[in-house]
Order: structure tokens, then C-alpha cells, then sequence
């Protein structure tokens, strides 16, 4: 019988019933919907709506609930269409008439949103946790290997020789930033809908700032409609997680390039990686494949919520029940993805022969070698060309700029002298890019600071 049956003279058809319940996805919110359910009915009876016995009476029955649900001794009733109906439903079944009290002043509706808001700001928080894990993680491979040269690329192409450590601290800023969204999505939950009832308020003495209060919210939700009816901050939580996964894609998008052959940067370890049900000699990276795959379905979780929010009219609308299943969906796929990556991440080898190897390759010291010309006075766009003509002549003996002479190098421009062979240490080059930001080892080592600083205060905010 629906809690509703007053009005119905049938019940609802067993397809019907089933296809607009939200049950088996929204019991995941079953601490929070107890939690809005105490607050609510310690305020009812402290503004004398209800009475102090039955207040008691519904919060040692709702902590009996919240008991055998973690105990796995609670059974959901598949007619239930909601956790709110399942447990007030219990409740009465219970404790008798003050369960039934329980509802006064208060609709689905504002529960439901009130429940959602919790929820999304104890996730935020569970993940801005576990994304300073992987964090702490790539600070200390960047530690590890801090003077570490490798090639940087621009259009995949080798460019300049990079610190390792400066190649992992840019992750380490990304997901900085990602840990700001995270922070500002909690905070855009941070607000309590309890009180807007069905979408105008209501009109028994409810105090929705003693509400707000009780449930570690800033403050209640000003507009009863705006209460009610939106789910930005679930967009904001979806976005925040989106550009995470976007971030970790990118990262993994590297660990598989880095573990191929061609570049045998790095190694993962056997917990990362999976064999062939084929072929006996592979080792793939499966994990990271997956990261960067699952970085598509979060993204298309927060396409659904902006398509299922389009459009709505005010207030609440039963499309809105569409909108737990891809947060949380999202939540648990970054979680399980910050979590894969710090592990793939911390127990990877590096080889840094591989990647200084690699780096003595595509001619790295030639923006160096213009340079060394521009500081002895000729024009950079001149000194550019002569290092090109030196580049073809390399390209012609199939040989790197270190292997020239000076007489070829004197050949182009008489401003060479013996000090160039010095211009040409791959180390040395990346030493010198001194400037705020840059990869030379001082800088980094300025960096490195700031990022530990940043983890510390990030620390502080969980
Ligand atoms: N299960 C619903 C949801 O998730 C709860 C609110 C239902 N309110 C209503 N008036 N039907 O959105």
C-alpha cells in the first residue's frame, strides 16, 4: 500500500511500480535520509509541533533502522519505490503513530534534495582525500627521481630536455586544481533544503536554520522553489570529476606510452599490469587503459544530468530521480581511478638510461645552441637558421649536434668558439631554464616546495 493510498482506488501495476522506482539506487542514501529525518523531527518537536516522546520515539526507531541496515539485517521492500518511503514506512511499522508524525511540514521533495546534498558533500569529500593520495604519490616519484632528464615533446615530437620530476609535477598541479573543484562542488551542496516541503514552504513553525544546523549545512536554501527543484551541485560535482578523469586519462595516456617498447621508460609492476590469454610474452597495461577509459562514461554521467535538467519547469519534477545514479556512478568511478593510478603510479619502475637515451636524440640542444649565438650578439631569428643549416648537416651524416666539430660548427658562423661543446649537455641545457616555473633543477626545487606546502594546506581542509 503506497503512503499515498488515500487518493487511489488501485494500486500501481507491478511494470509501473518498478519502472518508476528509484529504490535500488537511492538506498545507498540511507544514512543521510536518517540523519535529515532526526534533524527534522528534534526540530519539530523543540517548535512544539510534535511532542518530546514521540521526537524520541522516531530517533531511537530510526537509529534501530540505520542499525540493521549496516547489519545487513534490514530487507528493502521491492514495493518501495524510494528510501524515504522504505524507511518511514519501517519506522511506522515500528513505533506506530509518532512515525506517522514524522512526515509533518515536509515533502519528499525537500527530503530528497536534502538527502542528495549530503550525500554529494561527503563524496566530494572522499574523493579531494584520495585525490591528495595520488598526489603524495607523484610528488615522491618526483622526489625519487628528481634530476632525471628525459625529452620533452611538443606535437609528439622531442623538443627540449625536461626534469622527470618537473614532467610528473605538472599532474601534481592538475589535480591540485581538481582538488579545488571538488572543494568548490562540496561547497555549492553545502546549503539545506529541509523545510521548502513540497516547493512553498509550509505552514507549521519549522526552523530551517536549526535544521540546517544540526546537519552541518552553511545555512538553509533562501528559495523554497530554487530548494526544491535544482541539482547544480550535482553538476558541479559531475564537472569536477570529469576534468579529474580527463587529467588521469591523460597521465595514463602516458604511462602506456612510456611502458611500449619504443620508449621503455618505464616499467609497472605486475599488480598493474595483465598477461595475454594468447601470447606468453606480454605484460599490458591494462589499468591505465581503463582509467583513460573510464574517463567516458563520467563525462557522459555529467552529459545526462545537463540533458535531464534541460528544460525543466519549476519546481520539482519526477525527472529529477535521474539525477543519483550517474553522480554517484561518477564518485565511485574517480575514487576507484584515483585510487588505481596511485598504485600504478608508486610501485612503477623508471628507467632513466631509457629516458636520457632517448632524450640524446632529435637534436634537444638546438634551441641552445641558437640562444648561445643570439647572447653573442647575432639577431635570434638569424642565429635560428644557422642552427637549422647545422641540424640538416646532422640530418645529412646521420649524426647528433654533439658529434660535430668545431669546424663545423666555425663552418656557419664564426661567432663558435671551444665552449660550445659545453652548450650541448642535455642536463646542463635543462639546468639553465632557471626562470619562475621553468624546469631547471633550482626552479623545480622552488616548485617542489610550493606543491608541499599546497598538500599540506590541502590536508587541512579534508
Ligand atoms: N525518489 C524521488 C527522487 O529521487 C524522491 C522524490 C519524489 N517526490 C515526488 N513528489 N514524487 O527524486
Amino acid at each position: 500500500m503506497a503512503l499515498w493510498s488515500g487518493r487511489f482506488e488501485e494500486g500501481a501495476d507491478a511494470f509501473t511500480q518498478r519502472f518508476g522506482a528509484s529504490l535500488p539506487v537511492d538506498r545507498k542514501l540511507y544514512a543521510q535520509d536518517i540523519a535529515g529525518s532526526k534533524a527534522h523531527a528534534a526540530m519539530l518537536a523543540a517548535q512544539g509541533v510534535i511532542s518530546d516522546e514521540d521526537a524520541q520515539a522516531i530517533t531511537k526507531g530510526l537509529d534501530g533502522i540505520q542499525a540493521d541496515i549496516e547489519a545487513g539485517a534490514f530487507s528493502f521492500d521491492v514495493n518501495d519505490e524510494d528510501i524515504h518511503m522504505a524507511i518511514e514506512g519501517e519506522l511506522t511499522r515500528r513505533i506506530g503513530t509518532a512515525g506517522a508524525r514524522l512526515h509533518t511540514g515536509r515533502s519528499r521533495n525537500d527530503q530528497v534534495a536534502t538527502d542528495t546534498r549530503l550525500y554529494a558533500k561527503a563524496r566530494c569529500a572522499q574523493l579531494m582525500e584520495a585525490n591528495l593520495e595520488l598526489r603524495h604519490v607523484l610528488v615522491q616519484q618526483a622526489q625519487a627521481h628528481f634530476d632525471v632528464v628525459l625529452p620533452g615533446y611538443t606535437h609528439m615530437q622531442h623538443a627540449q630536455p625536461v626534469l622527470l620530476s618537473h614532467h610528473l609535477l605538472a599532474y601534481v598541479w592538475m589535480l591540485g586544481r581538481d582538488f579545488e573543484r571538488l572543494a568548490a562542488a562540496r561547497d555549492a551542496a553545502d546549503v539545506s533544503p529541509l523545510g521548502a516541503a513540497a516547493l512553498a514552504g509550509t505552514t507549521y513553525p519549522l526552523d530551517r536554520h536549526a535544521t540546517a544546523s544540526a546537519l552541518g549545512f552553511s545555512g538553509p536554501v533562501p528559495n523554497s522553489l530554487d530548494a526544491v527543484s535544482d541539482r547544480d551541485f550535482l553538476l558541479d560535482l559531475l564537472y569536477a570529476a570529469s576534468v579529474s578523469c580527463i587529467h588521469l586519462s591523460r597521465l595514463c595516456e602516458e604511462v602506456i606510452l612510456w611502458s611500449t617498447a619504443e620508449f621503455g621508460f618505464i616499467t609497472l609492476s605486475d599488480a598493474y599490469s595483465t598477461g595475454s590469454s594468447i601470447m606468453p610474452q606480454k605484460k599490458n597495461p591494462d589499468f591505465a587503459e581503463l582509467i583513460r577509459g573510464k574517463s567516458g562514461r563520467v563525462v557522459g554521467d555529467l552529459m545526462a544530468l545537463l540533458m535531464t535538467l534541460k528544460a525543466l519547469p519549476l519546481a520539482y519534477n519526477k525527472d529529477l530521480q535521474e539525477d543519483k545514479e550517474g553522480a554517484i556512478d561518477a564518485a565511485d568511478t574517480l575514487h576507484d581511478c584515483y585510487r588505481c593510478a596511485a598504485g600504478m603510479v608508486s610501485t612503477m619502475t623508471v628507467h632513466p638510461e631509457a629516458m636520457m637515451a632517448q632524450a640524446k636524440k632529435g637534436y634537444l640542444a638546438a634551441t641552445d645552441v641558437a640562444d648561445y649565438l643570439a647572447k653573442k650578439g647575432m639577431p635570434f631569428r638569424q642565429a635560428h637558421e644557422v642552427v637549422g643549416h647545422l641540424v640538416l648537416l646532422c640530418d645529412k651524416r646521420g649524426c647528433d649536434l654533439d658529434d660535430l666539430s668545431l669546424a663545423d660548427f666555425q663552418a656557419e658562423s664564426s661567432l663558435f668558439e671551444a665552449d660550445i661543446t659545453e652548450q650541448l649537455d642535455l642536463r646542463r641545457i635543462a639546468d639553465a631554464r632557471t626562470t619562475f616555473g621553468g624546469t631547471g633543477s633550482s626552479a623545480v626545487r622552488e616548485q617542489m616546495a610550493a606543491v608541499e606546502a599546497a598538500l599540506a594546506a590541502d590536508a587541512a581542509r579534508l
